[in-house]
C-alpha cells in the first residue's frame, strides 16, 4: 500500500532553476516526485533564471544533473519523457518586472491549479520577485511561495523581507522551508517522543542530563564560496537546521500535529533560550575555519584557497555552543551544538545522555555508561539506546550493548527525500513542516547577538585541521562540563 497519495495537477514556479540548489537537489525531487505519480499530467514544472537558455539547452542540463544525482536505474527512457513533457523553461531576470509577462503567459488560464512559486535564490531577490509577482497579477489565492534559506542576514533584514511577502501573501500562503525538518529521521524522532508513552517521563531534567546535536560535512565550501563566505556556518546552519532539531528535541507535546499546534511549541522553545551576550559568547560558543588537511586520505586545501574566498576571511566554517532552555522541563540540561564543514564524517545525529543510575551495585573497573539514545539522521538513518547488560562470564561486570532500529533493515519501503516530502507537503497545503514567521524572528533574535559577540571580540576564527573534529576549543567546551562528544575519545 502507498504512504503517498495522489495530487492534483498543480504548476511548480521554480525562481533559480539551474542554481546550486535546484540542479543539486530540486530537480531530482521533482523527477522523482512526477514519476511515481504524485505531479499528475496537467501540472507544469517552469524553470525561471538568467540565463539565455532554449528549453532544449535547459532540459539537457537537467538531465546531466539527474544523471549525477539519481541511482542506477531510475532514469528510465519513459519515465524521462514523461518528466521532460512536464517542464518548460523561461529566461526572467527576477529584478525586470517586464520579463514577468512571459510567465503571465505560461500560467493563463491556470489561476484554478495550486500555484507554487518556489523562491531558490539568494534572499535578497526575494522581495523583488514578490513584488513582480504582484504586479503581474500572478498571485492567487491557490497561490503558494516558497522562502528558502536563509531568510536574511540577520533579524532585521529578515523582518524586511517578510513584511514585504506578507504584505503580498497570506501567512498562509508562505511555506519557509528548512530541509532538515523533512529528513526521515527527523519525522521519526516526531514518532518517537510523540507516538510512544515510554520515553515521555524520561524527557525531562533529572533523567537526562545532556543532549548533543552535531551535523558534521566532509565537503567543503563546494564552488560556493562567494555565498558561503557572506554567510557562514551560524547563519548556514545553526540559525535554521540545527535549532530546528533542537526544537523537535525539547517541545512540549503539542495539542495535534495542526501546523499551529507544532509550531507554536517550537516557537516556545526559541523563545525559552537563555540569550548568550557578552562575556558568554567566549565562554559557551567556539567558531573554526578549516585549514589544509585530508578527507578520506584525500589531501584537500583550506578555507582561505576556496575560489571565491577572500585570502583574508574571517568566516567561520565551524561553530559549537552551549545551549540552555530557562523552562521547567530542561532548566539545568545542557544542550551542545556543533557542525562544521570538511570535518572527519559526513554525518548527523543527535544523543541524548541519561543520568547515571543513583547507586552502582556491580563491579566496574570504572564510572559505569550511562544510557544513551542516538537518533541517526544521516547517513545511515536510525534509532539506537545503549543500555548496560551483563557480559558473558562468572562475574557480574556490565558492558555497553546496543538496542537498535535501522531504517533501510526494518521497513521495505523506499523514504522520500526531504525536499521530495517537503514539495509535496506544499503542494497538498501542508505547512506543519515549514516555519512560521516569529519562529524564524525567535531564531534571529538568539542568533544576532552571537555574531555581534564575536565581531566586537575582534578574535578570528580558530584554526582546525580539515579531517578533524573541528578546533580543540570545540572539546573543551563540553570537557568544561565533565562531557565529551560523542565519538570522541
Ligand atoms: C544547506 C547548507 O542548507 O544544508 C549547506 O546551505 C549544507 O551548506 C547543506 O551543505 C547540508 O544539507 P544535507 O541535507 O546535505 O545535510
Amino acid at each position: 500500500m502507498t504512504n503517498n497519495p495522489k495530487l492534483e495537477p498543480f504548476d511548480m514556479v521554480l525562481f533559480g532553476a539551474t542554481g546550486d540548489l535546484a540542479m543539486r537537489k530540486l530537480v531530482r525531487a521533482l523527477y522523482r516526485r512526477a514519476t511515481a505519480g504524485q505531479i499528475p499530467p496537467g501540472s507544469k514544472i517552469i524553470g525561471l533564471a538568467r540565463s539565455d537558455l532554449t528549453r532544449e539547452q535547459y532540459l539537457d542540463e537537467v538531465r546531466a544533473s539527474l544523471e549525477k544525482y539519481l541511482n542506477a536505474g531510475e532514469l528510465t527512457p519513459q519515465r524521462w519523457d514523461f518528466f521532460c513533457g512536464l517542464v518548460t523553461y523561461l529566461r526572467v531576470d527576477a529584478t525586470v518586472a517586464s520579463d514577468f509577462e512571459k510567465l503571465a503567459r505560461e500560467l493563463q488560464g491556470r489561476a484554478d491549479n495550486v500555484r507554487v512559486m518556489f523562491l531558490s535564490m539568494a534572499p535578497s531577490l526575494f522581495t523583488a520577485v514578490c513584488a513582480n509577482l504582484a504586479a503581474a497579477q500572478l498571485v492567487t489565492p491557490k497561490s503558494r511561495v516558497v522562502l528558502e534559506k536563509p531568510l536574511g542576514q540577520d533579524r532585521a533584514s529578515a523582518e524586511r523581507i517578510n513584511a514585504l511577502v506578507g504584505s503580498i501573501f497570506d501567512e498562509k500562503q508562505i511555506y519557509r522551508i528548512d530541509h532538515y525538518l523533512g529528513k526521515e529521521a527527523v519525522q521519526n524522532l516526531i514518532a518517537l517522543r510523540f507516538g510512544n508513552a515510554l520515553f515521555e517521563p524520561l524527557w525531562r531534567r533529572g533523567r537526562i542530563s545532556h543532549v548533543q546535536i552535531t551535523v558534521a560535512e566532509q565537503v567543503g565550501a563546494e564552488g560556493r564560496g562567494d555565498f558561503y563566505d557572506q554567510t557562514g556556518a551560524l547563519r548556514d546552519m545553526m540559525q535554521n537546521h540545527l535549532l530546528q532539531l533542537l526544537c523537535i528535541i525539547a517541545m512540549e507535546p503539542p495539542a495535534s500535529s495542526q501546523p499551529d499546534a507544532v509550531r507554536d511549541e517550537k516557537l516556545k522553545v526559541l523563545r525559552a533560550l537563555r540569550p548568550i551576550v557578552g562575556g558568554d559568547v567566549q565562554t559557551k560558543t567556539v567558531r573554526g575555519q578549516y585549514r589544509a588537511g585530508a578527507i578520506a586520505g584525500k589531501p584537500v586545501g583550506g578555507y582561505l584557497e576556496e575560489p571565491g574566498v577572500p585570502a583574508d576571511s574571517r568566516t567561520e566554517t565551524f561553530v559549537a555552543l552551549k545551549a540552555q532552555i530557562e523552562t521547567w522541563r530542561w532548566a539545568g540540561v545542557p544542550f551542545y551544538l556543533r557542525t562544521g564543514k570538511r570535518l572527519q564524517e559526513q554525518m548527523a545525529e543527535i544523543v541524548v545522555t541519561f543520568e547515571q543510575v543513583p547507586h552502582f551495585i556491580f563491579e566496574s573497573g570504572r564510572e559505569p555508561s550511562p544510557n544513551q539514545l542516538t537518533i541517526r539522521l544521516q547517513p545511515d538513518e536510525g534509532i539506537t539506546l545503549s543500555i548496560l547488560a551483563k557480559a558473558p562470564g562468572e562475574s557480574m561486570r556490565l558492558r555497553p550493548v546496543n538496542l537498535g532500529l535501522h531504517f533501510s533493515d526494518t521497513f521495505k519501503e523506499k523514504s522520500l527525500d526531504a525536499y521530495e516530502r517537503l514539495i509535496t507537503d506544499v503542494a497538498k497545503g501542508n505547512l506543519t513542516l515549514f516555519m512560521r514567521r516569529d519562529e524564524l524572528d525567535a531564531a534571529w533574535a538568539w542568533i544576532d547577538p552571537i555574531r555581534e559577540g564575536w565581531l566586537q571580540g575582534d578574535e578570528a576564527p580558530k584554526p582546525y585541521t580539515a579531517g578533524s573534529w573541528g578546533p580543540a576549543a570545540a572539546s573543551a567546551l563540553i570537557g568544561r562540563d565533565g562531557f565529551s562528544w560523542h565519538g570522541e575519545v
